[in-house]
């Protein structure tokens, strides 16, 4: 580490050797921003559920009352939040690397709102409403417990994924050209349990990218990257955003 930059060497380095370098965010770089993460305990008035048991389709078919209430509480969680400054380095590392293809497995639109630009949301997103039986791009009406597709009578949805579902198809394919393009992939604040999306990491890999993992509680797959950065990243992506550019 050179003076006054805590980031490894060999990352600033391969940062600025980088061609095109790939980014996979989830739930852990929001956690800074107030949004709870899918496996930490959740408090408050939905305390007694598990997010992943609300996350499915068969989930919305037994009771669809339930999850749009769930949703619309999430929606109002991210839209009474702010980008943190993890989300903002994000955003000023495009300006200072050749290419930059970010992925996100979030759908709270914080990326967005710090200023990236074509950010691959690999599981869909919160704001959007679709309908059940098609998928269909839809508006719901914010005052009915269930909403209604006006074309097919069937019920709307929030445009996110859910468990047992595939992942939007430009979504997989260009995330995937982006994990065996770049030279540098960095997973951030992700518990890398979740496929397809953890599989990029390893896709990088295999063809040859330096694979790069920022998290304060490191995961399993760490063992398989070149390296561990163990901190927070609204912390840690400012600090790397900052030596890059010095
Ligand atoms: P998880 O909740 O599984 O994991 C969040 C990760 O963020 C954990 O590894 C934490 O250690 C880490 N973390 C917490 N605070 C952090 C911070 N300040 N900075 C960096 N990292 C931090 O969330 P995801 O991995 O995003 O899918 O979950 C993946 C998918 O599972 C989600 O997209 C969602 C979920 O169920 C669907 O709904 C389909």
């Amino acid at each position: 580490m050179t003076e006054n930059c805590d980031i490894p060497d060999a990352l600033i380095a391969a940062l600025r050797d980088a061609r095109h370098v790939c980014i996979l965010t989830g739930a852990g770089v929001s956690a800074e921003s107030g949004v709870p993460t899918f496996r930490e305990a959740q408090d408050g008035l939905w305390a007694e559920y598990n997010p992943q048991d609300l996350a499915t389709p068969e989930a919305f078919v037994a009771d669809p009352a339930l999850i749009w209430r769930w949703y619309r509480w999430r929606r109002e969680t991210v839209s009474a939040v702010e980008p943190n400054p993890g989300h903002f380095a994000i955003a000023l590392l495009a300006e200072l690397v050749p290419q930059l293809t970010l992925i996100t497995q979030n759908v709270d639109n914080l990326h967005q709102r710090a200023g990236s630009r074509n950010v691959i949301e690999y599981h869909g997103n919160i704001f959007e409403d679709r309908c059940f039986a098609d998928g269909s791009l839809r508006h719901a009406d914010d005052q009915t417990a269930v909403p209604i597709c006006t074309d097919c009578g069937s019920n709307l949805r929030p445009g996110v994924v859910w468990f047992g579902e595939a992942i939007p198809e430009h979504a997989m394919d260009k995330s995937g050209s982006a994990a065996v393009d770049c030279d540098v992939f960095l997973s951030i604040g992700t518990s890398s349990l979740v496929y397809p999306a953890a599989g990029l990491a390893d896709l990088a890999k295999q063809n040859g990218a330096a694979v790069v993992e920022i998290n304060p509680n490191p995961t399993t797959h760490a063992a398989n990257f070149d390296l561990a950065i163990a901190g927070n990243s609204g912390l840690v992506l400012p600090e790397l955003v900052d030596c890059l550019a010095h």
